[in-house]
């Protein structure tokens, strides 16, 4: 029989303290209504001093095992996409496995494909999971983006925001994840980067933000993500109609917007966690699911598609019977 990977569990870390558009009034020149119509945000959590990849990521991490019903023991591989680690080295994965007691199994971070990160880890447990290899995967987006956005540049901070998603994967005869699709194309390399990098050439000047042409960007993934999810339905031989939620990268809502209309779905169909959330990079799409799962409105039975993208450019989906 075929084998498949199915969610089996999902869970969220958010940061207690908020920070409002109105709050970012008086730190930048900017207003809470340029914000909202430009982007769909009102407010997003932001990380204590002593809060990071690491510590938001264990608590999201636990909470999706717990739903699952599984203990550490039993994960096969853990992967944290996440652009601001704790550390190079140690992975954030392998200091998860720490924490959880537990030693032996593949752990590591993805660190690169910055908002398209959950997309690449998923699809990469998936495979793993399909080939038999293992029986469970722990596999989250985690991020600090307070700690790498300029608070004097109006342009990216109004943006981001810091949480945790984490979902389980496990293996199962039923349909559970239909397909995923990863794609990269690096001409567009300078649309939204972070050169900062122990690894730079020692006469290049040290960069420690984000920079971002947000409206080239903009443009790039209505594109990209309509393409995007021409393949994911050919390849299942399905169409718009058998799609019963998207749940996609949380960047900004005329692009979610778009992304509905190409759907033919109305917005209570799509995942949107943006206004309270802002963008939180790679944890924006587990993020979104948890929500969505927790509060009843995603069903077992479901069929939900899952997009991300980011710099790189890098972007994915996956097709998933719930
Ligand atoms: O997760 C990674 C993926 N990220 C994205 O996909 C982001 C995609 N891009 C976007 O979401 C939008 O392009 C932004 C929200 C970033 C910007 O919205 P926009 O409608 O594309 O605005 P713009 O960049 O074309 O700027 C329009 C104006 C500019 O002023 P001028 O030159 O027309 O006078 C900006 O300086 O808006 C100005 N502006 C602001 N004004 C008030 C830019 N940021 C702000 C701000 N408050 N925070």
């Amino acid at each position: 029989m075929k084998k498949y990977s199915q969610i089996l569990g999902t869970g969220s870390y958010l940061p207690e303290k908020i920070l409002t558009n109105f709050d970012l009034e008086k730190i930048v020149d900017t207003t809470n209504e340029w914000i909202v119509e430009r982007t769909g945000i009102r407010r997003r959590h932001i990380a204590e001093k002593h809060e990071t990849a690491l510590t938001m990521g264990e608590k999201a991490a636990r909470n999706a095992m717990d739903a699952a019903g599984i203990t550490p023991e039993e994960i096969g591989m853990i992967i944290v996409a996440t652009t601001t680690p704790e550390k190079m080295f140690p992975s954030t994965a392998c200091l998860l496995q720490q924490r959880f007691g537990i030693a032996g199994c593949p752990a590591f971070d993805l660190n690169s494909t910055a908002c398209a990160g959950f997309m690449y880890a998923f699809s990469i447990a998936d495979q793993y999971i399909r080939q038999g290899a293992i029986k469970y995967a722990l596999v989250m987006g985690s991020e600090v983006m307070s700690r790498i956005v300029d608070w004097s540049d109006r342009t990216t901070c109004v943006l981001f925001g810091d949480g945790a998603g984490a979902v389980v994967l496990g293996a199962s005869n039923k349909p559970g994840v239909l397909s995923t699709h990863l794609h990269a194309d690096g001409t567009h390399k300078d649309v939204l980067s972070l050169d900062h990098s122990i690894g730079r050439p020692i006469d290049v000047e040290e960069e420690l933000y984000i920079k971002m042409t947000g409206n080239q960007l903009f443009k790039l993934a209505v594109n990209i993500l309509g393409d995007l999810f021409d393949e994911t339905l050919e390849a299942n031989s399905m169409k718009k109609s058998d799609v019963d939620w998207l749940v996609p990268h949380q960047a900004n809502i005329r692009i979610i917007q778009a992304m509905a209309k190409k759907l033919d779905l109305p917005l209570d169909r799509v995942a949107i966690t943006l206004e309270d959330q802002g963008n939180t990079s790679s944890a924006s799409i587990p993020l979104a699911l948890d929500k969505a799962v927790r509060d009843g409105r995603i069903q077992h039975g479901n069929t939900l598609l899952l997009e991300g993208f980011g710099g790189g450019l890098a972007w994915g989906s996956a097709l998933i019977k719930y």
